[in-house]
């Protein structure tokens, strides 16, 4: 048999196990997808968590991020491990622990030089299929997981909420990590990145034809992993 045959099969295989979540920040993907996970025993992939850190690789290493050559070969050789540590995702950047790192305003407020690239973003899908590919199952979260990662994914779910809802679940959330940051700051911000995610020209956020859209406004997490989880199921 040939290799494109040989490939064809191992993406029906893989996409059989994939669970893709896509939707805005503060739509509670990242929650309801690590509770997925673990419920399921599955792989928990935060994409976002990977754009991150390179973004974080870009800024140590004094890399233009203007500079899409340069940027494209940080993302060949970059070294990221996602684990689950408790209930919590250890991210680790070429073997150091960038966790609570990349979750700062300087780099939420640059990834999106680093995830406009086209090339960028084939390194990153590249990552995020051999991941799924070697697990047992997988639920990845981002922004263009059924749209570009997993198109053919069995289960698609698109998560949304009112703008207002998800800057005060990102407030929460920032708060409890020890970050200041204002309501209003975090309303802006949110508006922001809503535009360049659902504006960039490669890969933007988008509900994918086939995803159940879930608006999450009015539900509790355990809420939403039920729902899921039912959908899947049937
Ligand atoms: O999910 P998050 O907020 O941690 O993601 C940070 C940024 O990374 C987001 O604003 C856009 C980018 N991203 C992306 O372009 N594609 C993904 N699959 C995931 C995130």
């Amino acid at each position: 048999m040939c290799s494109a045959d040989n490939e064809a099969q191992r993406q029906r295989r893989t996409t059989d196990k994939v669970i893709a979540i896509d939707g805005p920040a503060g739509s509670g993907k990242s929650t309801v997808a690590k509770e997925l996970a673990r419920r399921l025993g599955f792989l928990y992939v935060d994409t976002g968590a990977m754009y991150r850190a390179l973004t974080l690789k870009a800024i140590g290493g004094n890399v233009d991020l203007e500079d899409a050559e340069a940027l494209t070969e940080l993302a060949k050789v970059v070294d990221i491990q996602l684990d689950m540590q408790g209930e919590a995702l250890e991210v680790k950047l070429d073997g150091q622990d960038v966790s609570g790192d990349i979750r700062q305003p300087s780099i939420t407020e640059k990834v999106k030089f680093v995830a406009r690239i086209p090339s960028v973003r084939t390194e990153m899908v590249r990552l995020q299929r051999t991941l799924a590919a070697q697990s047992q199952g997988a639920v990845l979260e981002g922004r263009d997981i059924g749209t570009v990662v997993f198109p053919n994914a069995r289960h698609k779910f698109y998560l949304d909420a009112q703008a207002g809802e998800r800057a005060k679940r990102r407030h929460k959330e920032l708060t409890q990590m020890g970050q200041q940051v204002s309501l209003e700051e975090l309303t802006k911000e949110i508006n922001e990145r809503d535009k360049s995610d659902m504006e960039r020209e490669v890969a933007p956020l988008t509900r994918a034809a086939d995803a159940i859209y879930v608006d999450t406004t009015h539900l509790t997490i355990e809420q939403v992993v039920l729902k899921i989880i039912g959908l899947c199921s049937t």
